[in-house]
């Protein structure tokens, strides 16, 4: 029974402790796509504008896109802010620029984009780095965390 209780308990405590790991995540993409954002819109304004016929510079809240060359494959690095950045440095994410100068879209009438270089698998990712990276020993103990942290776990408060 009390090996019981210690073994909820403890699983109790991992549990806000990843949450608070993924928290902190969330956090930090978020600081780093609000950047992103703000490079690419003075990126936006900065560049001269080509003459002729092309595609649209423009962030779409994901990447931040050049203007297009008719018929070509626009392609950038995956986006910085993505946690799992480090993975994909060296892929790129594309659109293509039609003829007519408008970005393609795909059968749904959405912009097309190929991120597939660009994505990572979540379970992989958080298994290898986030845990390294924020679930260490050293983080706060349970008994140190306010009513509000338990939000998302209720079950943990009678235990703790
Ligand atoms: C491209 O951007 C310019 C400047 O923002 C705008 O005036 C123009 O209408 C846009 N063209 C298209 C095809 O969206
Ligand atoms: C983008 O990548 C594709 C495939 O790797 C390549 O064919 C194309 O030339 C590239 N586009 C530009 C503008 O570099």
């Amino acid at each position: 029974m009390l090996l019981a209780g210690w073994i909820v308990g403890h699983l109790c405590w991992m549990a806000l402790q990843w949450e608070s790991a993924f928290g902190k995540v969330l956090e930090e993409t978020y600081r780093k796509w609000l950047q992103y954002q703000d490079d690419c819109l003075r990126q936006i304004q900065q560049d001269p504008q080509p003459a002729g016929i092309y595609c649209n510079r423009s962030f779409d809240l994901y990447a931040c896109w050049p203007d297009g060359v008719p018929g070509m494959l626009v392609n950038v690095s995956c986006p910085s802010y993505l946690p799992w950045a480090q993975t994909v440095q060296h892929g790129v994410v594309r659109r293509r620029c039609g003829l007519d100068g408008q970005w393609v879209r795909d059968s749904e009438g959405q912009l097309w984009r190929d991120m597939s270089e660009c994505e990572e698998e979540q379970s992989t990712y958080i298994q290898e780095t986030l845990l390294a990276e924020h679930l260490t020993p050293s983080s706060a103990s349970p008994r140190q965390r306010t009513p509000a942290h338990y939000q998302d776990t209720p079950w943990c408060v009678p235990l703790l």
